[in-house]
């Protein structure tokens, strides 16, 4: 997730842009760069860090008033952090900018096409090839040059493009990552959301796939592709700037989780291709994966339950053993591991040091280590073999949601991944895959009712001060992330059980004082974990529970329960993953703490 803004108009000084995109800095703050426009020259400017450092450099250039001017803060997601790669990109002539927000997923094919035409790159990342495109389609109009470019690209995006030749004007088009516009008597604005915005007006024009807007002075016009003009409604905003910035939503860590659709989808993009998982990123240790007998995993905490329900997919669908230990555990045992070990580490910031402390070990061991991470340039990304990135965009709440969902896709596909190279059948693999490619709709739904029927739960049962997770199979990592997930921002304690473990020894702790959140899908071990949701009845435990709809076995037994579509066994814990976190946050609300803010703990655990 990147954050792009753009203004033209009168007196526009760089230090507005400047400011304009400070309010986007929570959307990726690894680098940071602004082209303007004064009546002669394009002119680009960018440094590596936050938007200050950006801001520190331009000196007395944040005085210069000039026609228009795009900006861009960057969250990397091809192309390490550095100032070679922040946007905006120009093309070979110098006279066009542009600064982009999402993933072009086929640039990769266009660069190649290009660098044969003779165009000369000179960064790692997606976003050039947009601005030798729009060069290569350029014979004087540049909102054709821009249409005709966009018709190449395949991924997302929501780019500002400026050109030497139209001073004051700026040409936007938006295919699935957002742009809103907005105007007011003497400027027009564009942005990845409304905040900066707010500044100018409060009438604001979401832009919809496909369309092309053409900025100039006080003026929006929206085109489709091919130059009919399109009559977009405005909306009026009536959020102050703190609770835009969390796009309405009252704290991060909702919205996180309403981002869930949105992230899923970044993270499958590209994986998959004629009904096949693609990573690209691993072609190099290939062949190290198809001969290993053992995977290992190391992470922690809500990385840690992503690596559980890895295991399990792994040992089911792929046939081939796994060992996951607790990062912490694993850099101080004697791990069995040699030159033919492949590692898997996961961790969403790559800063945890003791997963990076494990990842160095095993390193040393002549393993071969995947990282699986959400932050380009971090430093488990820079210290392994091979990378996946979870493109989930940043996460604010401390509280992992977004992120956890994302890791598990990633997972799936990556399980498939192995399981193909062991030549597990296709058809078997189909199914995960047709299933994961509806994932996003899937959780857009559940989304639309799963904030409802969690807060009436949240209500009936916050004041408890103790609650007992339990599952069986897939549903025992989700009992261990569902416990988590309360614990951190409730402060109630909650703790986790395989199901069948109860009758040794913690079903002693159950009364009436101690409720017990129960996870039975419709899978194949759910009698079994039914029979011990019975016996925890029986010591008068209070039951909320996770079934699959219309279970009438389930819900004779589980008054207080939260229903979730059919799927396929090994996919539930995605599914049930927003209920679990919206349980756990309407909790924490309604015990007045903030959950963006947990007490005690950091989003990132440099420290050992
Ligand atoms: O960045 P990492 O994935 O390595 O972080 C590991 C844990 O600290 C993290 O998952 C933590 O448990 C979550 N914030 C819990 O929501």
């Amino acid at each position: 997730m990147c954050g792009i803004v753009g203004l033209t108009g009168k007196d526009i000084r760089v230090k507005e842009l400047v400011k304009a995109l400070k309010k986007l800095e929570y959307r990726g703050y690894d680098s940071a760069g602004i082209a303007f426009q004064d009546k002669e020259n394009v002119y680009v400017k960018k440094e590596k860090g936050r938007i200050l450092n950006l801001e520190n450099m331009l000196g007395d250039i944040n005085e210069k008033i000039v026609e228009s001017c795009i900006a861009h803060t960057r969250w990397a997601t091809h192309g390490e952090p550095s100032e070679l790669n922040a946007h905006p990109h120009t093309d070979c002539t110098g006279k066009i900018a542009v600064v982009h927000n999402g993933i072009i997923e086929n640039y990769m094919e266009i660069k190649h096409a290009l660098i044969e035409k003779g165009h000369r790159f000179s960064s790692e990342t997606d976003t050039e090839v947009i601005a030798h495109l729009i060069e290569e389609y350029y014979y004087g109009d540049l909102q054709k040059a821009v249409s005709h470019a966009i018709l190449d690209l395949s991924g997302a995006y929501a780019i500002a493009v400026i050109h030497n030749d139209h001073p004051g004007e700026i040409i936007a088009a938006r295919k699935g990552s957002p742009l809103v516009l907005g105007k007011n008597d003497d400027k027009a604005i564009l942005a990845s959301d409304v905040t900066p915005a707010l500044k100018y007006t409060r009438e604001m024009i979401f832009l919809e796939d496909g369309d092309i807007a053409h900025l100039s002075e006080n003026k929006i016009e929206i085109f489709s592709v091919n130059g009919t003009r399109i009559n977009r409604q405005s909306t009026l905003i009536n959020w102050d700037e703190e609770s835009a910035e969390k796009g309405g939503f009252e704290h991060f860590m909702l919205k996180e989780i309403f981002d869930e659709p949105q992230s899923i989808r970044s993270a499958l993009m590209g994986k998959i291709s004629d009904e096949k998982v693609v990573f690209k990123e691993l072609d190099s240790i290939s062949e190290n994966i198809s001969k290993t007998k053992k995977i290992n995993v190391i992470a922690c905490g809500t990385s840690y339950h992503a690596g559980l329900i890895f295991k399990k997919f792994i040992e089911d669908y792929a046939n081939t053993e796994v060992e996951i230990d607790v990062a912490s555990e694993f850099r101080y045992k004697n791990n069995i591991i040699d030159t033919d070990s492949i590692v898997i580490a996961i961790s969403q910031s790559g800063e945890t040091t003791d997963t990076l402390e494990g990842v160095r070990k095993a390193k040393s061991k002549g393993a071969k280590i995947i990282a699986i991470t959400n932050i380009v340039g971090s430093t488990i990304s820079r210290e392994a073999d091979a990378v996946i990135y979870l493109n989930a965009g940043l996460e604010i709440g401390v509280a992992a949601t977004k992120t956890y969902v994302t890791q598990l896709t990633i997972l799936y596909l990556l399980g498939t991944y192995i399981a193909a190279l062991k030549n597990v059948s296709k058809d078997k693999l189909n199914k995960i895959i047709l299933n994961m490619m509806d994932m996003p709709t899937v959780i857009e739904n559940i989304l639309s009712y799963a904030p409802d029927v969690c807060l009436q739960l949240a209500k009936e049962f916050y004041k408890y001060k103790h609650f007992m997770y339990i599952g069986r199979g897939y549903s025992y990592p989700s009992a261990l992330e569902g416990a988590l997930k309360l614990k951190e921002i409730s402060y109630i304690h909650a703790s986790a059980y395989q199901a069948g473990e109860l009758k040794h020894g913690p079903i002693a702790l159950l009364d009436d004082e101690f409720p017990v959140f129960a996870i039975v899908p419709d899978d194949e071990l759910k009698k079994k974990t039914l029979s011990n949701v019975i016996e925890t009845k029986a010591r008068n435990a209070k039951i909320v529970g996770i079934c699959t709809e219309g279970d009438k076995e389930v819900s004779k037994i589980i008054n207080s329960r939260i229903e979730v579509p059919k799927t396929i066994d090994a996919l539930y814990p995605l599914i049930m993953s927003p209920f679990l976190q919206l349980f756990a946050y309407y909790v924490s609300i309604l015990r007045k703490y903030d959950p963006d803010k947990p007490r005690n703990l950091a989003k990132s655990v440099t420290v050992e």
